[in-house]
């Protein structure tokens, strides 16, 4: 038994769905009977972006989740605003998976922040972004050019973790996308660095692939400031394709003389 659910933290299963097990093979193929009459339906009932921000049963519809986000978080002031928002915020069914959110490390008042794509296991359980094997190698490609927690910030996209590290879906990357904007609104970064693709996608609204759009600066305009993003790729993307880190090591290059380090 510990082998096989090591197995599964292995294959990224680690989060139970019931409280007790259910064994589908003993189930009955038969179907429930079903009542002569349905009971007639209940009249439907609006779900205002409002209500996300409270206790809501039924999944809301995927334009009032991002309406709702819109909505939320234009109105913080402060990054602390920011978080205890998303901790409330329920449009986004991923926090009832994760173990806890993720919402930044580092120094907002940096002048440069790094945006990834999701937490994984390792963040999931630290609640900071960053923290596992892909995070230490961006630690060490962040020394090679000077910078540090003490001088950049670091976020991703979507402050929840999905279940078993899958891709966020575009729906889920879209209601979380008004939050990190704001999240970079509220920082004092001038310059953006998306890591990888999706992020890349996302933030600069394109849909070139990271071999494209790498390497690349785009104008970000965050609320009343004029960012500089840069597209490069993402420390798991190296881990796996180590021949890349000479290109990504350029686009640090070229982020180091923009930082006039
Ligand atoms: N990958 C990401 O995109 N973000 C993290 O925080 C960790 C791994």
């Amino acid at each position: 038994m510990r082998e096989l659910l090591a197995f599964y933290q292995e294959a990224g299963v680690d989060a139970a769905i019931g409280e007790t097990p259910v064994n589908r093979l003993a189930e009955e193929v038969a179907t429930p009977p079903q009542p002569e009459r349905p009971p007639p339906a209940a009249a439907p009932r609006m779900i205002t972006a409002r209500d996300l921000g409270t206790n809501l049963n039924a999944p809301p519809s995927p334009d009032a989740a991002v309406m709702a986000a819109r909505e939320a978080a234009g109105t913080a002031a402060t990054l602390d605003d920011l978080r205890a928002m998303l901790d409330r915020f329920e449009g986004c069914a991923l926090r009832t998976t994760a173990t806890q959110l993720v919402f930044g490390r580092g120094n907002p008042q940096a002048r440069v922040m790094f945006v990834g794509e999701a937490p994984g296991y390792e963040e999931d359980k630290s609640g900071l972004p960053f923290v596992g094997r892909s995070g230490h190698l961006l630690d060490r490609m962040m020394a090679a050019i000077g910078l540090d927690e003490t001088n950049a910030y670091i976020a991703n996209i979507v402050p929840w973790r999905p279940p078993g590290n899958r891709t966020p879906t575009p729906q889920e990357s879209a209601t979380c996308l008004p939050f990190i904007k704001r999240q970079i609104e509220l920082s004092r970064a001038e310059i953006l660095v998306c890591l990888g693709g999706p992020s890349a996608q996302t933030l600069l609204n394109t849909r070139d692939g990271i071999t494209k759009s790498r390497g690349r600066w785009y104008p970000f305009p965050a609320g009343s400031r004029d960012l500089r993003a840069l597209a490069t790729f993402h420390p798991a993307f190296l881990l796996r394709s180590p021949l890349q880190k000479r290109l990504a090591w350029r686009d640090f290059l070229a982020l180091k003389k923009a930082l006039g380090q």
